[in-house]
């Protein structure tokens, strides 16, 4: 019997985690299948067939686990946007706002050569915010970027609308609408 799993059927859906009234999309488990693993990095790829790409972005956490396997396929570079505090040698930070306070993330200040050309990917985008910074980061270090692309996108919290604000490409292989 064929195999009709899409990618959104392999992510599961936890109510009230991390509190009461938000219904949290747990890509673990399409980590963890390998139909379900190899198919999300293909259909991340699937728009950028014979573009030409110097490095992948991933932000932390779950951007590195896809965008480690992303970079292998495209024969790119992996660079790491991480909390701060974590990289070890010199970087450049950018801040953004979380529904309750502020975070800041960081790049190593030699991580991307001015003129190269990038892929940023990440698990989810909600508000943007922290692919906003990414991008910041990456478009300070002199880095030109290509795509942006994302597992889940939860359109009614506005981060596609913001990205292509900033004249981003965005690619997601799933929405999630009235989350
Ligand atoms: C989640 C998710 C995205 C970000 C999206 O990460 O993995 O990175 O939020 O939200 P935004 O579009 O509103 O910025 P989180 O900050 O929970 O950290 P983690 O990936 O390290 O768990
Ligand atoms: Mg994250």
């Amino acid at each position: 019997m064929p195999d009709n799993r899409q990618i959104q059927d392999y992510i599961r859906p936890i109510v009230d985690f991390p509190k009461e009234g938000i219904v949290f999309r747990d890509v673990t488990t399409l980590f963890a299948s390998p139909r379900g693993f190899r198919m999300a990095v293909d259909q991340l790829l699937h728009p950028y067939a014979g573009t030409r790409f110097d490095k992948v972005v991933g932000l932390e956490a779950r951007g590195f686990i896809l965008g480690g396997a992303v970079a292998h396929q495209l024969s790119a570079g992996f660079v790491p946007i991480r909390k701060k505090g974590k990289l070890p040698a010199a970087t450049i930070a950018e801040s953004y706002t979380l529904e309750y306070g502020e975070a800041v993330v960081e790049i190593h200040d030699d991580a991307i050569a001015p003129g190269e050309r990038v892929l940023l990917v990440d698990d989810l985008l909600a508000t943007g915010g922290t692919a906003e910074a990414g991008i910041k980061l990456v478009e300070r270090l002199g880095g030109e970027i290509i795509g942006c692309a994302f597992l889940v996108d939860l359109p009614d919290l506005g981060g596609r609308a913001r990205l292509e604000g900033l004249g981003m490409d965005v690619h997601a292989l799933c929405a999630y609408a009235g989350d």
